[in-house]
């Protein structure tokens, strides 16, 4: 009667220090049978009550478990391994699974404990990591392609400009030629100084600029293309700005790739409008009469919206990953090259879109107040 009882509150006891525990525990015989599962077993594997008398093969590999199970008798000590399970129902499919033989009477190997550590999290985490070492990996091998081909090609480039002008204009056929050479090799110059820029080759020469200076010059180059496209682009650049250190060349890069995006998102044409502005405490402390500011952190913020065909919302991270294109001839690099240059200046570039109305691409950059 009174060993009953203590046995009962053993039992009781086990449930309460396991029962929560949040890895899942399983104790099982020789044969494999699960004497006794946790509440986190069961969830783990979608189960409404305990795992009593099944096998655990029903639930781990059988090969695996059977070969743990057998060392861990053999060898007498405990044996762990990462086990990836189908896909149990709380999603997760990889686990650390120990198994720890014990003994109830002197007779150690006749029960074993099983627990399963869920560490998709880390593994996920591990492969997201491989897969950036290996971007990066291209990334470097992509610029160095970049900067061994980029300077004969700019020879190149340079020639072919002296003999389209050293020819005689009677000769139209050859110019012509020459024209569309020019242009090509200018296209893959392009592409390699964006290879070259996206692995970070190129200098970063920042200076304190007006924002305004890197917008301007690119809204006068699309002006052609927007007009062929029967894009309109209206601007609203304020004219109370603080200053910011930025590489001038590397952000017109930015605002022309997003300028450019935005044409080809309005294959039949639409509105592009593209918006500065400051979002500060510094205006409260600007000094209105001499159009200057005192110290202070904020941020100028340059927005092109247009018109076009939108983006999915489960788009709006992923259009920043290199070689993520939904066009026929793009490289899928425009963006990822824009957050690269944008990051690199302290700041954060993110798209906002409702699809069939249009996008909205916000740059963030810090202001640089300082004396
Ligand atoms: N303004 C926009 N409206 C709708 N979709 C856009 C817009 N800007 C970018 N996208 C989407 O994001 C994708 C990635 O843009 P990104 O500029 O990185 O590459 P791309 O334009 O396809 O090629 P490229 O390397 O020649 O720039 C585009 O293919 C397009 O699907
Ligand atoms: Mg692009």
């Amino acid at each position: 009667m009174i060993v009953a009882k203590k046995r009962s509150l053993d039992a009781q006891l086990f449930g309460r220090l396991f029962g929560a525990f949040p890895v899942a525990l399983a104790v099982i015989d020789r044969d494999l049978l699960i004497q006794y599962s946790n509440e986190t077993f069961s969830k783990v594997f979608g189960l409404k009550g305990a795992a009593l008398s099944l096998a655990v093969t029903k639930f781990l590999p059988f090969g695996e478990v059977e070969n743990l199970v057998g060392c861990a008798m053999s060898e007498r000590k405990s044996k762990e391994a990462e086990l990836q399970l189908g896909s149990p129902p709380g999603g997760s499919a990889f686990f650390r699974t120990t198994v720890i033989p014990f003994a109830l009477k002197g007779d150690l190997g006749s029960l074993f404990l099983v627990t399963l550590e869920d560490v998709s999290e880390r593994v996920r985490l591990e492969e997201q990591l491989l897969q950036a070492e290996k971007l990066s990996a291209m990334g470097q091998m992509a610029a160095s392609i970049a900067h061994e081909l980029g300077n004969p090609l700019s020879v190149m480039i340079t020639s072919l400009e002296y003999l389209r002008h050293a020819i005689p204009r009677s000769t139209r056929g050859l110019q012509e030629q020459i024209e569309i050479m020019e242009e090509n090799a200018k296209r893959m110059h392009e592409l390699l100084t964006s290879l070259a820029d996206m692995s970070g080759l190129r200098r970063f020469q920042p200076e304190k600029e007006d924002i305004r200076k890197a917008v301007i010059p690119v809204l006068f180059f699309v002006g052609r293309m927007a007009e062929k496209s029967k894009v309109t682009v209206k601007s609203d650049l304020s004219s109370e700005l603080p200053p910011c250190r930025i590489d001038l060349r590397q952000l017109k890069q930015v605002f022309l790739n997003l300028l450019k995006n935005a044409i080809e998102s309005m294959p039949k044409g639409g509105t592009i409008t593209v918006r500065t502005r400051c979002r500060c405490n510094l205006l409260l402390r600007a000094d209105m009469q001499t159009g200057s500011f005192s110290e202070g952190s904020g941020f100028v913020i340059v927005e092109i919206e247009d018109t076009g065909k939108g983006i999915p919302p489960s788009d709006l991270e992923t259009i920043f990953r290199p070689f993520h294109s939904t066009k026929k001839r793009g490289m899928g690099l425009g963006l990822s090259l824009c957050r690269g240059i944008i990051e690199n200046h302290g700041g954060k570039i993110w798209a906002a879109s409702q699809k069939g109305k249009g996008s909205c691409f916000i740059v963030e950059i810090p202001a640089d107040c300082g004396l």
